[in-house]
């Protein structure tokens, strides 16, 4: 396998985790969260969402958060689902804008309250005011591998909405899996279709481990070449517009997949770790992280204090 030097990880766990959470989270404590991510040497960071507070009321916060994080540090990058939120985000002085959108006609109305092509018709007003203050403009496009309500979604869905975002002045676009319904030979019919179509449109992957195999998923990825993937610390994570939609790929665990391999990310994995703890105590419950738990390969027990078995 021709594998790449350098994975570019974006943690979505503040926004794809935290907008799923019950409780609301203080905006003290989310800035507390994403600068030691930063800290930790995670590059980008999905951090929150400029969409309607009515709809997401837990990422209500997102400018305060904005203003109150360190910058300079990652990539911050604010999700958006229609021309408002660009405003927003705009005026605000995110470093990037992620527009959602789904594949699957009834998760965009689901989640945006808008068929397809009514969402891609809105993309021009997105950028305008994006250009306006030089911010570039990523996509990311839910239910890429299936949709909880429709099943699975043609790949030429996926290739005509990227091709659209393309033509519109996307600095690249994310394959969203919403609800964990990509395989490893469904990861690599996309991205192959998507290379072919549209060689030189940098594409990103953002799997939930919903059926557990969402590494395998990022295994079928790399062997096609990509170079980002998007997971969320601990494996917070899941979608209010998704039924059954469980948390992300852990970021920790992803990291050490990548490191394990000899692929460089930047990020310190025994950081990362701490982070994830953090976080568990924040939504005050055990995330399904591993590596957090178990620690590296090599992080030995002391021999004395493991009994020792006799017949
Ligand atoms: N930020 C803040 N307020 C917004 C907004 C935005 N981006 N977009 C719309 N609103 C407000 C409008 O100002 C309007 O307010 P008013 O009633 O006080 O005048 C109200 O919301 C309704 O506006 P409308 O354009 O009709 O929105 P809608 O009800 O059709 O909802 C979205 C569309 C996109 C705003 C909503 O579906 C949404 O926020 N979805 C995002 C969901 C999400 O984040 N999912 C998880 C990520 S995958
Ligand atoms: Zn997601």
């Amino acid at each position: 396998m021709d594998l790449p030097q350098h994975v570019e990880i974006t943690e979505v766990g503040t926004r794809d985790g935290f907008q799923a959470e019950r409780e609301f989270i203080p905006t003290e404590t989310k800035i507390e969260v994403i600068d030691a991510l930063q800290d930790a040497g995670v590059p980008r960071i999905e951090y929150s969402s400029f969409v309607s507070p009515r709809a997401v009321p837990q990422l209500a916060d997102t400018l305060e958060v904005l203003q109150g994080v360190k910058r300079g540090k990652a990539t911050l990058v604010a999700l958006i689902a229609n021309a408002k939120g660009a405003e927003r985000a705009a005026e605000a002085r995110c470093d990037e804008i992620v527009v959602v959108l789904s594949a699957s006609e009834s998760h965009n109305i689901k989640n945006v309250n808008r068929g397809v092509d009514e969402s891609l018709a809105g993309m021009d007003a997105i950028m305008a005011h994006a250009a306006r203050v030089g911010i570039p403009v990523h996509g990311a496009i839910a239910t890429a591998f299936g949709c909880p309500f429709e099943g699975d979604v043609p790949t030429e869905q996926v290739v005509r909405i990227a091709r659209h975002l393309e033509a519109a002045g996307f600095a690249g676009v994310g394959l969203g899996d919403t609800t964990g319904m990509a395989t490893p030979p469904l990861v690599t019919r996309t991205c192959r279709a998507l290379h072919d179509a549209l060689p030189d449109f940098p594409v990103s992957l953002h799997f939930h481990n919903t059926r557990g195999i969402g590494l395998c998923n990022v295994m079928a990825g790399l062997e096609c070449g990509i170079v980002r993937f998007e997971s969320s610390i601990g494996g917070l994570g899941g979608c209010p517009f998704a039924p059954g939609a469980t948390g992300n790929i852990c970021t920790e665990d992803l990291v050490y997949l990548l490191h394990e391999m000899g692929l460089e990310t930047g990020i310190d994995i025994e950081a990362l770790c701490d982070v994830a703890r953090t976080v568990e105590a924040v939504v005050g419950k055990a995330l399904p992280g591993q590596v957090m738990r178990a620690g590296g390969r090599l992080a030995l027990h002391d021999l004395g204090a493991v009994a020792t078995a006799r017949g």
